[in-house]
């Protein structure tokens, strides 16, 4: 349930337009069904076989991410003819892009093991220390989360990542030595949706620094078809297209709303999946045209309607939507600015015109010319 802070009334400011009046419906509590088809954190359903069965396997199975491939076939090419590991390469942008899948591909490119970690598992020092000295010469070590990781654990990671080197302490007080250890030459490959919350000396640690972009319409399109291919599902180009349409740049989200889409079809007997089906389940299952969720749509409703379309800062949208500000600023802002829809000023958030029009409003300098 959503939790609406009374705290933070908003000010209105004197020089600003009137309120927008809300529309008849009012949307200011969360309703329960709208929620997790359209985050982008991986299901517990999502983490097990039947996702790994459509899960590309090479960079030629891979879709999108064009500039990040680039990048990293040099590098695969540029180790392989030098007989070298690869550079550890830390991999950042918001969830679900792809980045567990990279480094898998990443191994399996290589001929080597990907063992696969996240930070929060990796809470005591001997958790880190067991899984680096069982890693083969060459092996991926991929490490989610990475910006979580204690400092402890951290400290274990960086004679590791430049000297492939355990230091260890053996004994306590003014007896206490340290042991170094040889490991295999190994890479790492960090995750994370917060760059910036990495320490300089793990990041400085890291070669190869890439970031995962939203995907492209088409390219989610072509991802839809691929996994309907390999779920046996009928579906058309349009079909595939309003999937894709509506899973905000994410192909974890394009594959969930897949299954959903299959199941009404299937349900319908329908056979295949075509636009009309497609839009039909989605608007079911209460997915925006454009994928946009409850929160998203509060929040831009709330800067619109109560704050005249902006600045408003971070708290104040935290508080009238009921998520936390880390969540709002790692998933929700970055596909509404990469729609266009939002804008971060150094004062606050900002709604563009497009996003008036998408909500059902009319945009601003359209209503001074009314005035
Ligand atoms: N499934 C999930 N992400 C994919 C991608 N980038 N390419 C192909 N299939 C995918």
């Amino acid at each position: 349930m959503a939790i609406i802070s009374s705290k933070q009334q908003p000010q209105q400011e004197p020089n600003k337009q009137p309120k927008q009046r809300r529309k008849p419906t009012d949307e200011t509590v969360k309703p329960p069904e709208t929620i997790e088809l359209l985050r982008p954190e991986a299901t517990t359903d999502e983490q097990g076989k039947q996702e790994e069965s459509i899960r590309p396997q090479r960079f030629a199975d891979y879709i999108g991410q064009k500039d990040l491939k680039d990048v990293l076939e040099i590098a695969i090419l540029a180790a392989k003819s030098r007989s070298e590991v690869l550079d550890h390469l830390l991999l950042y942008g918001p969830p679900g892009l792809g980045k567990t899948t990279m480094a898998m591909i990443l191994a399996s490119e290589m001929g080597v093991a990907c063992k696969i970690t996240s930070a929060p598992a990796l809470e005591r020092p001997r958790d880190i220390v067991g899984l680096l000295v069982n890693l083969k010469p060459g092996d991926v070590l991929f490490i989610d989360e990475i910006h979580r990781l204690t400092r402890m654990t951290e400290e274990i990671l960086y004679p590791a990542m430049e000297d492939y080197r355990l230091d260890i302490t053996v004994g306590k007080g003014p007896s206490a030595r340290t042991r170094s250890i040889p490991l295999s030459k190994f890479t790492l490959v960090g995750a994370t949706t917060r760059a910036g919350a990495l320490t300089s000396p793990l990041r400085d640690r890291f070669g190869l620094v890439q970031k995962l972009k939203f995907y492209e319409v088409d390219e989610l399109s072509k991802i839809v078809l691929r996994t309907s291919e390999l779920l046996k599902t009928p579906i058309t180009s349009d079909g595939a297209e309003e999937v894709a349409r509506r899973s905000r740049g994410t192909p974890r989200i394009a594959n969930r709303l897949l299954r959903r889409v299959r199941d009404y079809a299937e349900v319908k007997k329908t056979g295949t999946v075509n636009e009309d089906i497609a839009s039909e389940a989605l608007e079911l299952f209460q997915v925006d045209p454009c994928g946009l969720d409850w929160t998203d749509r509060r929040m831009l409703s709330v800067i619109i309607e109560q704050f005249n379309g902006g600045p408003v800062g971070l708290e104040t949208i935290a508080a009238a939507t009921g998520e936390d500000t880390q969540t709002i600023e790692e998933v929700y802002e970055p596909y509404l600015m990469q729609i266009g829809y939002l804008s971060r000023t150094s004062r606050g958030r900002v709604v563009t015109p497009a996003a008036y029009k998408h909500m059902g409003f009319k945009p601003p300098n359209q209503q001074m010319s009314l005035l």
